[in-house]
This record gives structure tokens, C-alpha cells and sequence, in this order.
């Protein structure tokens, strides 16, 4: 028999900073009433100058650390999913490591984009099937702001900064869920959507680089919001049909937080009434990975899910990858 994972625990990390639609009104132009008709996005946190990506990712993983009464000794790996490192290498996994004092663990980070947290629960899963490992930190942070071209109304009113942090285990007590089981893809035909040109081999950094402004998050609006909600329905229905059930089986679902049209549009093609999509976007904006585990994390404190009821994560991202999840609630 399978072996069974659990979340031990949850936590997330908003930046102090606050940044609302009238904020942007004077640096873009745009109103509120575009952004939130268009959005759903009423304000969104943005990191202080000199805070990095695994700053915010450490401030997740202490809350969620203490929410779960554990200890960094107790944790044996680490998985970051950023698409902002602290630097390209080394992985800001082993920044996070450093910073939250873990010793001798492996510490991998992986670039999926929004898609990070389901990716890193199928990762975590694998490692503690293999039974080598008995708590795994799982952390997605993205300093977006770093990468937001502030001259570019399409992509700076949505972007935002945040993190969150899960532990998987296979250890049942104390767990809040049990993870069932979960449906990952990428579609790379659609890898120039959402990119960042600069800064890789493909761009190395340059003078003309900068001028041309390919240090900047990029993206086709239009495209990603279409198979944003293509994607997101199909990982749904991937993990509906490899566990025999209905959508109306689903108590919850927490949607990667891009745009509340976008979760409008996936609730109406599954025929589930938009009430059952937990949002924070309003809040928050789109915190790329940590997105859709700052979501899980506040409708938890928030005590919206009860014991024994199934919540799905999906998730849409650079890649362009997608991702659906099957939680159990335990608490
Ligand atoms: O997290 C990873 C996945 N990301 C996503 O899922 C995001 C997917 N895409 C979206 O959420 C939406 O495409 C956006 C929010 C980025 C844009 O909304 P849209 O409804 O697709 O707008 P659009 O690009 O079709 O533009 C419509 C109009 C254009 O004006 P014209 O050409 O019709 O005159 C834009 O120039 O809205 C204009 N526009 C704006 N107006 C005021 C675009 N951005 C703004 C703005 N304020 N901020």
C-alpha cells in the first residue's frame, strides 16, 4: 500500500508594505475601477527595498514552524519554488537553509512559476514515499516587484510580493491534512507568454539589455488568462476523474490568484458556484507562487475548512505549467 503524506503545517508572509489601486494611479495610467473590474485587486503588499525573496520565504516558514509547534531540527529537506531568486545560483533553497539555521538537509529549488506549491507537494510526496526523509519544508516566495516594469499598466496593477510555507510529512498526527493526490503538466509551446527574457544565457545581461527593458517580467495578457482557465479546469478535472468523484464533492477550492475573472471563468466551466473558490486576491494580488498558499493559510486561521472536508488547490503559472491538488482536511 501507498504510503500516506500529510501537511503538518501552513504559514504565509505578506510584506508590511501596502500598495493600493489609487498608489497606482499615480505611477501608471490606470483607475480603480478599471483594476477592479478587470481584477478583483483592491491593494497588494509590496517587499521592502532590501528584502529578498528568501527573507520573505524564511518569515513564512517561522510562522508556519510555530503554527505546527515544530522545530527547524525536525525538518530533513527543503524545496523553494521562486521565479525571483535571491541570485541565479546559488539556489535560494540553500539561502533559506542558511538563513533559518537547517543543517545537513539537501535543498533544491524549482522555477514553475504560480505552479510551484502543487509541484513541490508531488516532489515532497516522492521523497517521503521513498521513506529517506520525514518532514519536508516546502516554500514558494517571489519578490515580483523586483521584476515589475512600474512603466507597464498591463502586469504592474496585478504583480505583488508574498510567500508561503507547508510541511509534509508522513507522520499523521498533529497534520492538519492529508495530501491524496495531485495532477502536474506544462504546456513549453506557451513558455514565451510569460517570461523574463533578460539575464539568462539566451540574454546575457547587457547594456542594451536594460535599455530594452528585458530584465522585466513579460507577459501576453490575453494568451495566459485564456489557458489560465483552459488549464486550471483540465488539472481539475484530471484529479476529479483519478479519484472517481464529482466537483460537488469539493468543499473548497483555492485557485492560483491571478485574476478573479480568471476564477470566475474556471467556476462556471465546472459548473461550482464562485462561493467555493477560496479568494484573498482582493488583498493580495497575484503573489505568483505563494498565491494560492496564502489562500489555503487564511481561510485556515480563518476556520473555513471543517474536519473531513476535501479542498483542492489548482494552480496556472509560467511555463506554462498547471496543477490541481486533492487535500483532505484533518483539523
Ligand atoms: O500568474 C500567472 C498567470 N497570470 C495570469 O493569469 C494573468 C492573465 N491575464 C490577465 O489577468 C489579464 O489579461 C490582464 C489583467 C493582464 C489584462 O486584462 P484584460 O482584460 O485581458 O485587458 P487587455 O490586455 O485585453 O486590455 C484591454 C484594454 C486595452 O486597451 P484598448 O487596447 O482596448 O484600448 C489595454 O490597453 O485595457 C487596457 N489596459 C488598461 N487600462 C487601464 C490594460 N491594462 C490597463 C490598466 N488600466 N492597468
Amino acid at each position: 500500500m501507498a504510503k500516506r503524506i500529510f501537511i503538518r503545517t501552513i504559514g504565509s508572509y505578506l510584506p508590511e508594505r501596502v500598495l493600493t489601486n489609487g498608489d497606482l494611479e499615480k505611477i501608471v495610467s490606470t483607475s480603480d475601477e478599471w483594476i477592479v473590474t478587470r481584477t478583483g485587486i483592491r491593494e497588494r503588499h509590496i517587499a521592502a527595498d532590501g528584502q529578498t525573496t528568501s527573507d520573505m520565504a524564511a518569515e513564512a516558514a517561522r510562522a508556519a514552524l510555530a503554527t505546527g509547534e515544530m522545530n527547524i531540527v525536525d525538518i530533513d529537506a527543503i524545496i523553494v519554488a521562486t521565479v525571483v531568486p535571491d541570485m541565479p545560483f546559488p539556489s535560494t533553497a540553500c539561502f533559506l537553509q542558511q538563513k533559518l539555521g537547517a543543517r545537513n538537509c539537501p535543498c533544491i529549488g524549482i522555477e514553475v512559476g504560480c505552479s510551484g506549491i502543487i509541484y513541490m507537494a508531488e516532489i515532497a510526496a516522492g521523497f517521503l514515499e521513498r521513506g529517506q526523509h520525514s518532514a519536508i519544508l516546502a516554500v514558494a516566495a517571489d519578490k515580483l516587484s523586483a521584476v515589475t516594469d512600474w512603466t507597464d499598466r498591463s502586469t504592474c496593477v496585478i504583480l505583488a510580493d508574498g510567500a508561503a510555507a507547508m510541511v509534509f510529512s508522513g507522520e499523521e498526527s498533529g497534520a492538519i491534512a492529508e495530501f491524496l493526490g495531485s495532477y502536474i503538466s506544462a504546456d513549453g509551446s506557451g513558455a514565451e507568454h510569460l517570461c523574463m527574457p533578460g539575464g539568462g544565457c539566451r540574454n546575457p545581461a547587457t547594456e542594451k539589455t536594460v535599455t530594452d527593458r528585458l530584465h522585466y517580467l513579460k507577459m501576453n495578457g490575453r494568451e495566459v488568462f485564456k489557458r489560465a482557465v483552459r488549464d486550471m479546469a483540465t488539472a481539475v478535472q484530471k484529479v476529479l476523474e483519478r479519484f472517481a468523484i464529482d466537483s460537488s464533492s469539493i468543499a473548497h477550492f483555492i485557485p492560483h490568484q491571478a485574476n478573479m475573472r480568471i476564477i470566475e471563468a474556471v467556476a462556471e466551466f465546472l459548473n461550482v458556484p464562485v462561493e467555493r473558490f477560496v479568494t484573498v486576491l482582493d488583498h493580495t494580488g497575484n503573489t505568483s507562487s505563494a498565491s494560492l498558499g496564502i489562500a489555503m493559510d487564511e481561510a485556515s486561521r480563518a476556520g473555513r475548512f471543517k474536519k473531513g472536508d476535501l479542498v483542492m488547490p489548482v494552480s496556472f503559472g509560467a511555463g506554462l505549467t498547471s496543477g490541481a491538488a486533492l487535500l483532505r482536511w484533518l483539523k
